[in-house]
């Protein structure tokens, strides 16, 4: 069952015109939305109806993936959407609240099931949560969600403080803590493509694979966040939530469950030897593109001196039968020379000694973005008798790869919790990067740097040179298709 109803805090925030207008307008442009189908904006600005479906309307123009929008849909869309000042965490107003959304649900028939999406500051969550409780806009006998965008928490402690003051109010089914990145198709896909392909399956374990690579890489800068990222770092901003989940996503076996249970297997880092393990960084002035970059200390609004980082790069072990002994290798960062999130399966050696010529290694890549692909690297002979790599390859163009939002906010308006972060998960990833926390805070690993616009610290290489390997970049992954 689809809620109806959708309750928005935080509408003149900067998610909400980048991500979630545009992706509920697709969802109703794909016949996904209910109908009748209300929509309430709450913010502080004073905006009335027309103005507020005038401001969504642009957001959808500029962000939505069919921004060559048609005028009669987007104003059909806008329609629906109901703007109130708010000041949300004022109880007072709630009951005001309430009576205008029962209003509107009565003029449009709709049942009272409710999604309330909390796209606000952290410390917020609870009190917002409480305040919907005790203010009854959570309707008795009707179905309830809440969405909570991260961070969730700032370490372990916090994350705990937030989830039981969340619980307070809420029971764990009705909550959920949305990760964007399960919400990226190819993300998804990654079970169907092992699960579905027992030719896959029978290959990607510790018999075969030799290492596995997860980066998720970024050209943008801290922008406009300063006060928030400088807090953060990268550790807390993708690391803990977004790479610890594609993690969990590439190892776990067949269940979804089953990504609790290999955060639980990943061996932890002790504080006193993150400095073997983990490598962080922060971007310096560079270039791209031939324009001159600022270094993060030179960004406006960033502490001077601070410590931040804006690149992690670890070795994530697992105590788990099929992957023991076989290193995940995760790096994030800003400021890198391209965008792009993929996961690699770097296979073992092939070499058979009768073989000619140099074979290389197998690669198994998946690409989450910008374009989706799925690309097996292989060894072949060519024309002069020698070996060359090909590859197999499917790829979707991005404009076809529906976002990540449209998929997530279906779910939670129908209810299926599959593609969100559990709250188990999250509590297992904040205990693992909590040391990690410790040893950047107490200066126990180097802060490198790294000129904006490059691949990250050249130090990030030692990482992966102590077993031998190397990371794997674009121009490595992809060789020309031969014709
Ligand atoms: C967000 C982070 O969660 O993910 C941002 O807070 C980051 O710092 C963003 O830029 C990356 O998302 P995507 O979908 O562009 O890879």
């Amino acid at each position: 069952m689809l809620a109806s109803t959708f309750v928005l805090f935080g509408a003149t925030g900067d998610l909400a015109k980048r991500k979630l207008f545009p992706a509920l307008y697709n969802l109703d442009l794909d016949g996904k939305l209910p109908e009748p189908f209300a929509v309430f904006a709450l913010g502080r600005k004073p905006f009335d109806d027309e103005m507020f479906r005038e401001h969504a309307a642009e957001a959808i123009r500029r962000f939505s993936r069919r921004g060559n929008a048609d005028e009669e849909k987007i104003s059909r869309f806008v329609k629906r959407i109901k703007y109130q000042i708010a000041d949300a965490t004022d109880a007072a107003g709630y009951a005001g609240l309430r009576e205008t959304v029962e209003k509107r649900e009565r003029e449009l028939g709709l049942p009272g099931d409710r999604l309330f999406y909390l796209s606000v500051a952290p410390e917020h969550f609870g009190p917002i949560a409480s305040h919907i409780r005790a203010s009854g806009l959570a309707k008795e006998n009707a179905l309830t969600r809440l969405v909570i965008e991260k961070p969730f928490g700032r370490d372990l402690a916090t994350a705990r403080a937030l989830n039981a003051a969340l619980l307070e109010s809420f029971p764990a089914e009705d909550i959920y803590y949305i990760d964007h990145y399960l919400g990226k198709p190819m993300v998804q896909n990654l079970q169907s493509l092992i699960a579905a392909n027992p030719v896959l399956k029978a290959v990607l374990s510790n018999k075969y694979v030799a290492n596995v690579q997860i980066t998720a890489s970024e050209t943008v800068g801290v922008e406009s966040r300063a006060g928030y990222y400088d807090e953060a770092g990268a550790l807390r901003d993708m690391f803990q939530n977004h790479m610890l989940q594609l993690l969990m996503m590439t190892a776990r076996h067949s269940e979804i469950f089953d990504k609790r249970r290999i955060m639980e297997s990943a061996y932890p880092i002790a504080k006193e030897a993150a400095g073997s393990h983990v490598v962080r960084g922060q971007y310096a002035a560079g270039s791209a593109d031939g324009k001159p970059l600022a270094g993060y200390l030179d960004e406006p609004g960033i502490v001077p001196g601070s410590r931040t980082e804006t690149y992690v790069a670890a070795r994530v072990m697992l105590d788990d039968p099929i992957w023991r002994g076989v290193p995940f290798y995760i790096r994030t960062g800003k400021r890198m020379s391209e965008k792009s999130t993929r996961i690699v399966f770097v296979f073992k050696d092939p070499l058979e000694a009768h073989i000619q010529g140099e074979p290389v290694r197998n690669y198994l890549t998946i690409r989450v973005q910008p374009d989706e692909s799925v690309d097996f690297r292989l060894n072949l002979h060519g024309m002069d008798g020698g070996l060359e790599p090909v590859s197999l390859r499917f790829s979707t163009r991005k404009e076809e790869v529906p976002e990540a939002y449209e998929r997530l906010l279906h779910d939670a308006l129908s209810g299926d919790p599959t593609f969100f972060a559990h709250w188990d998960e999250i509590e297992l990833a904040w205990k693992w990067v909590q040391p990690l926390q410790e040893a950047f805070a107490e200066n126990r690993v180097p802060l490198y740097t790294y000129p904006a616009g490059s691949r990250g610290p050249k130090e990030a290489e030692e990482l992966l040179a102590e077993q031998g390997f190397s990371w794997l970049e674009q121009e490595d992954l992809a060789p020309e298709p031969r014709v």
